[in-house]
């Protein structure tokens, strides 16, 4: 059975852009994909206000929606709670999203690259804990009979010649377990511009593909998404979409 599903990223709530965020959710209206996965920054500053909105926009899409966090989704300014219960507010979305992800012929697995803090000034790169890579690695081998395995992350495990960085810790070495353990696909977002690219690891190809931003945090490209279309026998289909020029904008940041 083929499956159709719709890779978004970085929305951004407090700096979104209704005008991309109206265009996606039309889309999914129209084409009802089998899932929406959201590979993180759900919020600008984890604000409890931009949770609610974030929850009240995904809750209304009409397909399953799995979210893996990303930095902004820790709290920022409350640095108590930072530290003690890192995503308490992302766990106020359990209502309407997913965690790890089971469909007809794919599984898509979560895998944490956030800390509340790390050993370097800049705490919005990435880090791969091994507890946080151990249980995505289960995952995948619970998943093993499914057609097609998916790792959703926030940070990209390594980098992918994009303006922005995300210097995960620990990437490279989570990025060869992962294809050892079969991972067919790596999905992420930070730098907020889209990409696709194979790279081989252990001497298995993996395919690592990022998704744009819905939010005014642009960086090279328009606000966008990518549809992936996958047909078993025949493979993955990468579209990425991006918002035509010329759509009623709000004013960017
Ligand atoms: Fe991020």
């Amino acid at each position: 059975m083929s499956l159709t599903l719709f890779h978004v990223s970085d929305l951004h709530f407090g700096a979104e852009d209704r005008t991309a965020l109206d265009w996606f959710a039309q889309a999914v209206a129209e084409t009802r994909p089998d899932a929406v996965i959201c590979t993180g920054d759900l919020t600008m500053r984890a604000r409890h206000r931009e949770f609610a909105a974030a929850a009240a926009w995904l809750g209304a899409l009409a397909a399953p929606v799995m979210v893996e966090p990303g930095n902004h989704d820790m709290p920022y300014f409350n640095l108590l709670e930072r530290f003690t219960a890192p995503y308490a507010r992302y766990r106020s979305l359990r209502r309407v999203v997913h965690r790890d992800l089971a469909l007809d012929g794919a599984a898509i697995i979560a895998l944490p690259t956030i800390a509340p803090a790390q050993w370097r000034l800049n705490w919005s790169k990435g880090h791969v804990a091994r507890a946080d890579l151990a249980h995505a690695l289960a995952g995948l081998s619970a998943a093993a009979g499914a057609g097609i395995r998916l790792v959703a992350c926030h940070h990209p495990l390594i980098e992918a010649d994009t303006q922005a960085t995300a210097s995960t810790h620990g990437g490279k070495r989570a990025l060869a377990a992962l294809a050892r353990a079969g991972a067919d696909v790596v999905l992420s977002g930070h730098v907020h511009d889209a990409f696709d690219l194979v790279v081989e690891a252990e001497g298995r190809p993996i395919r690592l593909i990022g998704a744009g931003t819905l939010s005014k945090r642009l960086r090279t490209t328009p606000p966008s998404y990518n549809r992936l279309e996958y047909v078993p026998g025949q493979g993955l289909h990468v579209m990425p979409q991006v918002m035509p020029q010329g759509m009623p904008r709000t004013a960017p940041l």
